[in-house]
């Protein structure tokens, strides 16, 4: 493709750090990790972060840790990447799929208040495309019912939510909250994730389960073969820790040049509108976005497929974010999706298209892609 849907954004600074400790003997669990994971913590004012190899992993862990298993339901969006519910699926609790709302395209208050049932001991709210969930109200739910909060903040790296001046940022209202490093992410480290914990008990977990059940409380050479619990490799790497540790010092810039490419597609596409498409809003109450990908919906009735490909044969990549998790191959046939009733995700996930998105994408490429949306759209109506 001529121009990428995504495109990770390193510079001199980050190549010279992982080459620094491919100069080392140190190339897992030393130095890097210890000041990626205390440089994420400070960032969103929780105590304890602790790396993992992939967001996936993090979701993982953050379900075992908090005591979630078989018998248990945890709330989900349909509307979100498939690994949300795969996770449940592995600590083989249920996934009960929520309604959205039709703005933010996060679990809706309400949605998630109707899937409650005596089983739930679990919220896991995504905060999708970088735009903050209403994390009040899900609160407010959360403690009425006594479940778990877990924020799935993957997509929402420097996402703010609240009232002046109390904004928070995403990943510090949840019981544990994980976010991820994939090379689409506004930060990337490769592959990983992590996962953000309030509780000392919490950290300690995650740190055990990440390292194959190692205990950490006996640490040391000789330790290294004596496993406390059953747990899994979700390490992540020296290297990747210190291009983490690098990106997440420029995130202010990194986040400023991903607003200003959102507000270029905006005029652009505000300039010479196409009727009933529609954009995503550029600022919304309470929230301050973490802007991952840049979101259209496409006029009622145009195929969007279609769409996908007139733009892929000028070479521009587009995305279908999401295809609802419950209507995945993957996924239809099981009880939670055969049960799922969520007219918005479906009618809203059949109209969405993620543009080509990333910190360096120039105006001029943003003017094409805009251009070709117009004509695609033209084309197949
Ligand atoms: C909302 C959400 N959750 C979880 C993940 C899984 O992260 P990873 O691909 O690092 O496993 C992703 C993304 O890729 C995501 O967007």
């Amino acid at each position: 493709m001529t121009i990428p849907l995504s495109s990770p954004d390193i510079t001199q600074a980050e190549i010279d750090a992982v080459t620094a400790v491919l100069r080392t003997p140190r190339l897992s669990m030393g130095p890097e990790l210890a000041s990626f994971e205390a440089a994420l913590a400070d960032y969103h004012s929780v105590p304890h972060a602790v790396c993992v190899s992939s967001g996936a992993a993090g979701l993982h862990l953050a379900l075992l840790t908090l005591g979630i298993g078989e018998g248990d339901q945890v709330i989900v969006p349909s509307f979100a990447f498939i690994a949300v519910a795969n996770a449940v699926l592995q600590v083989r609790a249920t996934p009960v799929f929520a309604e959205i709302d039709p703005v933010t395209l996060n679990l809706s208050p309400a949605g998630v208040e109707r899937a409650v049932t005596p089983r739930t001991r679990a919220i896991l709210v995504v905060h999708t495309f970088g735009v903050p969930a209403e994390m009040d109200a899900l609160q407010t739910i959360a403690r009425r019912h006594n479940l778990v909060l877990i924020e799935d903040a993957c997509e929402a790296i420097g996402a703010q939510f609240g009232d002046q001046p109390d904004l928070r940022r995403a990943g510090c209202f949840g019981h544990l909250a994980v976010l991820g490093f994939y090379p689409n992410k506004q930060l990337t480290t490769g592959e990983g994730g992590a996962v953000l914990a309030h509780d000392p008990a919490h950290a300690a977990r995650l740190r055990s389960l990440r390292n194959q059940g190692r205990s950490q409380a006996r640490s040391g050479i000789g330790d290294w073969l004596d496993h406390a619990e059953h747990g899994y490799n979700y390490r992540l790497s020296e290297l990747a820790c210190a291009l983490g540790r690098v990106q997440l010092s420029r995130i202010a810039e990194m986040l400023a040049l991903r607003q200003a490419a959102a507000e270029r597609y905006d005029a652009l596409l505000r300039d010479r509108p196409v009727s009933g498409l529609e954009l995503p809003p550029l600022t919304l109450p309470r929230r301050i976005i973490s802007w991952f990908v840049y979101v259209v919906r496409l006029p009622e009735h145009v195929d969007r497929d279609r769409v996908h490909a007139a733009l892929a044969r000028r070479g521009i990549a587009t995305g279908r974010y999401f295809a609802p998790i419950h209507l995945q191959p993957a996924w239809r046939r099981h009880p939670s999706a055969v049960v799922a009733t969520l007219p918005l995700t479906e009618s809203i996930s059949r109209r969405t298209l993620a543009l080509p998105f990333f910190n360096r994408i120039a105006a001029s490429q943003q003017e094409e892609v805009a251009g070709a949306l117009r004509d695609a759209i033209r084309s197949v109506i």
